[in-house]
């Protein structure tokens, strides 16, 4: 699939999520949290805090909730996504494969949860919004990584059917650009959400607006055949496990 085709597909299925998705987003929900105690923990100097792909505003508002004089910029290409966040909140519309907004300056904070993924190329944007830092500034991230989802790929493997899920960044990846002074913290994390079927597993990423994929449509047999090959729990429930890294960036 072309960068560009895809890219709409992505923007379309977070525009028709906006109104449910404060209500699905649990796993972002507990990130951004995650992200708000290791900020309390940071010196962060004067300047322009922002928030890159912020969806509706869920980690935007944890942070202003934790530090009461600031005012972070949310930054997405969603305008539904846009439009959920505190009327009075500095809103920018824009596709962050093309960069930041010109008009970002100054900024000692740029924080960015559940985003990177859907970037075009994530270690090269990561790399640009770290040289935009100002000095003493610190970069934020959590992203789902490349270890994600084992249960899916396992029936995938067991089935013959096609792992059509998105391929995760790895985390070398990301890190290797960055001197080891500048990587400031990492940590890896498991996540483990469980559903009473796969049917409801896979519709609980179109309520986040997460479904897009690069892969044909599943068929009707094929996901019955994910259904009955998934590893089940004493209840019949279903896991997918989640690898979410965190990332602290540190420019001198
Ligand atoms: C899973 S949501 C996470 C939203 C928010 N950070 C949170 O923690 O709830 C991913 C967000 O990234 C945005 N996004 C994806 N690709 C983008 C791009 N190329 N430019 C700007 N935003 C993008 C989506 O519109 C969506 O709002």
């Amino acid at each position: 699939m072309k960068n560009k085709f895809w890219n709409e597909t992505v923007k379309k299925n977070f525009n028709n999520a906006s109104t449910n998705y404060l209500v699905y987003s649990n796993i972002q929900r507990h990130f951004a949290k995650n992200i708000v105690s290791l900020l309390k923990e940071l010196n962060i100097q004067k300047g322009e805090w922002i928030d890159l792909g912020s969806g509706t505003g869920l980690l935007a508002d944890e942070i202003e909730k934790e530090f009461s004089t600031k005012k972070i910029t949310r930054i997405d290409f969603s305008r539904n996504m846009l439009l959920q966040n505190k009327e009075s909140s500095k809103k920018i519309l824009w596709d962050l494969n093309n960069g930041l907004p010109p008009s970002i300056k100054n900024c000692s904070l740029m924080t960015s949860n559940f985003c990177i993924h859907w970037l075009d190329n994530p270690e090269k944007i990561i790399r640009d919004w770290f040289r935009k830092l100002s000095s003493g500034g610190y970069l934020v991230i959590s992203y789902p990584t490349i270890n994600s989802f084992p249960e899916w790929k396992q029936t995938c493997l067991k089935t013959g059917i096609e792992y059509s899920g998105l391929t995760f960044p790895l985390s070398k990846d990301i890190m290797k650009s960055f001197k080891s002074d500048e990587i400031f913290f990492t940590k890896k994390y498991l996540y483990v959400e469980n559903f009473p079927d796969v049917y409801k597993l896979f519709r609980s990423m179109v309520n986040v607006g997460a479904q897009s994929t690069k892969c044909k449509r599943k068929k009707v047999y094929e996901l019955k055949e994910i259904q009955k090959f998934w590893p089940k729990g004493e209840t019949n429930s279903v896991n997918l496990t989640w690898e979410i890294t965190t990332l602290i960036l540190k420019k001198s």
